[in-house]
């Protein structure tokens, strides 16, 4: 069987995924830091093996990799658990120093180490997904610091691409997803009107199966 791992496995779109990828006979190992809720989703699922941890920890990094390589060479890796800096979020020149660093390390480091942490077991041909946004892009009163991060994961993305040819390197934008995160980045306001992430994660079992060029994805479109 294919195996992969998630970051963020727990809700959201990372829930989407791993949900969607062991229905198409993959082996997932996933991870987020609340134990109970992890377990709970987790649990009930054939082919998911999960690891309760923060992914900005190199030594939970090193562990999640190891469970993920007995089951054999990981062909997929996305790397979807994210931080959005505080909700709502500060526009720059409140942005504290230590909320950066941690929006760096979780959305910029933790992405590139574990990838690297996975190396010796990674297949020679595999695909590797960063969850990127349209925040990468454009510019957001207030998204400051998030954007910076997933802007620069872009390209860290498109660098691997080009150093790494024989492996497929995405930056996938999933668009507006009605998800505990895209609340924090609205609070208060009613987003019901998004679509729930279910409806994102076809996109990338396309991307994961077609293996189109390496480069930055919106999912509206793969779809
Ligand atoms: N939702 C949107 O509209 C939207 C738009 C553009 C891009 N995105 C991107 O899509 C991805 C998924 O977002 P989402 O909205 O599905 O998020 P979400 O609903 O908040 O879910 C995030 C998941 O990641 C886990 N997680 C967060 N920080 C973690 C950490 N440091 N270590 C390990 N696990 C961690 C969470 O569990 P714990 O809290 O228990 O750790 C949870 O399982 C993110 O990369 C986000 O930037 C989302």
């Amino acid at each position: 069987m294919p195996n992969a791992i998630v970051t963020g496995g727990s809700a959201g779109l990372g829930l989407a995924l791993i949900t969607d990828l062991v229905a198409a006979g993959w082996t997932v190992t996933t991870t987020a830091r609340n134990r109970a809720t992890l377990a709970q989703v987790a649990d009930p699922l054939d082919g998911v093996h999960w690891l309760a941890g923060d992914v900005a920890d190199p030594d939970h990094r090193e562990r999640l990799v190891r469970l993920a390589a007995e089951a054999g060479p990981i062909e997929l890796l996305i790397n979807n658990a994210s931080e959005l800096g505080g909700s709502p979020q500060p526009q720059l020149r409140d942005l504290a120093g230590d909320t950066f660093a941690r929006i760096l390390a979780v959305n910029l480091v933790a992405p590139l180490e574990l990838i690297n942490a996975a190396r010796p077991w990674l297949a020679p041909d595999a695909v590797i997904i960063n969850l990127s946004s349209d925040a990468a892009a454009d510019h957001y009163a207030g998204w400051g610091g998030y954007a910076a991060s997933k802007s620069a994961l872009d390209h860290l993305t498109a660098t691997l691409a080009a150093e790494e040819p024989e492996r497929r390197w995405y930056a996938v934008d999933p668009g507006d997803l009605r998800t505990a995160m895209h609340q924090a980045a609205f609070p208060g306001e009613d987003i019901s009107d998004r679509p729930l992430p279910e409806t994102a994660s076809p996109a990338f079992l396309r991307l994961i199966t077609t293996r189109p060029a390496s480069g930055r994805y919106r999912a509206a479109e793969v779809a």
